[in-house]
């Protein structure tokens, strides 16, 4: 028998066999590694006889295929063999009750970003956000704040290099900054998000929230700033009126500004937005100073708005009755269980948190 007929047999038998992977891989090097049996075959092709030659080249070329397909076959096999043996022993029994979970709830400042994010864009302005980390640029130079200006001490800034240079914004007012430079008026924004400052008691958190509001187009006027955070407290608070004063104050960004306080009373131990002769502060606000929009590069001849900034916190403490900030960031599973909201598609087997 010759050569080639002898490997033929000795490893079609050997495939025929229940192999692994690692003795298929075995088999594979011995017949076509690079002293396998079937490669010697092929360097014996120029000492073959040349009447001889094409034969025996055929005959090799066969027994080699037929070889390389039987390998392929067995790996095939091999795989199909893996899979159903997977499928055995991984099989869902649909028949099982479910397991009930737990689902988280919506933090109140969560909550309260988007009630205002709804109502403000109800009245056409988009949401936009900026960078918690921001430059000192856009932070104070952009909005009017010079080096050695006394809001930069007033604002308690955690700096993020020796050049301060780098900071943690102390309020979202650089988003005013950010948008106007990236875009062309006129603008209707807000933009809620975290700001940072060096503070902390029961009413001042290192990290708290703000939004910031920003209008800017033609003929934009005072009336409209107040027309504006007239509507938003009352939908907001969800009263039909108010009491709202403006209180002259000062913003190095806007030009004239103000602060709002709104009326209030405690009735029954709690607090009654609207009503009451006592007053509460709680947003800073004005006409956007013009140093501001030729910084952004805004042509004032033709463009003027109001901005505002309010703290998100505060707002959610007031309406829903939390008296200490300090409880939103302490991630109390019992509080957030007492004050976080559901969200709207509530599983049937959810059973709250219970750690
Ligand atoms: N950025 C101010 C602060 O954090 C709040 C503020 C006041 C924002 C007046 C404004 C504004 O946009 O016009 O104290």
């Amino acid at each position: 028998m010759s050569d080639i007929k002898k490997i033929k047999r000795e490893y079609l038998e050997k495939l025929n066999r229940e192999l692994n992977q690692d003795s298929i891989n075995q088999i594979k090097t011995e017949l076509f590694g690079k002293n396998g049996s079937i490669s010697n075959e092929f360097k014996k092709l120029g000492s073959v006889a040349v009447e001889e030659r094409k034969k025996f080249a055929a005959d090799l070329n066969l027994v080699k295929e037929e070889l390389q397909e039987k390998i392929s076959k067995k790996f095939h096999e091999l795989e199909i063999k893996e899979i159903n043996e997977k499928l055995k022993n991984e099989k869902v029994d649909v028949t099982l009750p479910e397991r009930s979970f737990e689902q988280g709830k919506i933090h109140p400042v969560s909550q309260v970003i988007d009630e205002i994010s709804s109502i403000f864009s109800e009245i056409g302005f988009s949401v936009e956000e900026g960078p918690d980390v921001e430059n000192e640029y856009n932070n104070f130079t952009a909005l009017n704040t010079p080096d050695n200006h006394p809001a930069r001490d007033m604002h308690d800034t955690f700096y993020l290099d020796n050049e301060k240079k780098l900071l943690l914004r102390t309020h979202t007012s650089p988003v005013q900054v950010r948008t106007m430079l990236k875009g062309k008026p006129p603008f209707k924004i807000i933009a809620p998000g975290r700001t940072y400052r060096s503070d902390s008691d029961q009413t001042h958190a290192p990290m708290f929230h703000q939004v910031e509001g920003l209008h800017i187009d033609k003929n934009i006027n005072m009336g409209h700033l107040k027309g504006c955070l007239n509507y938003f407290i009352k939908e907001f608070f969800e009263v039909d009126k108010i009491k709202m004063r403006f209180r002259p104050s000062h913003f190095p960004f806007t030009e004239p500004s103000a602060e709002v306080d709104i009326g209030y009373e405690i009735k029954d131990g709690k607090i009654v937005i609207g009503e009451g002769d006592k007053w509460l502060e709680i947003l800073g606000c004005g006409m956007v100073h013009p140093n501001v929009l030729k910084n952004v590069k805004v042509d004032t001849s033709k463009f003027q708005g109001y901005a505002f900034g309010i703290g998100i916190d505060r707002l959610g403490m007031l309406k829903y009755g939390i008296n200490d900030l300090r409880a939103f960031f302490e991630t109390d599973y019992r509080w957030i269980n007492h004050f976080g909201f559901d969200p709207l598609d509530v599983p049937s087997n959810y059973r709250g948190l219970s750690r």
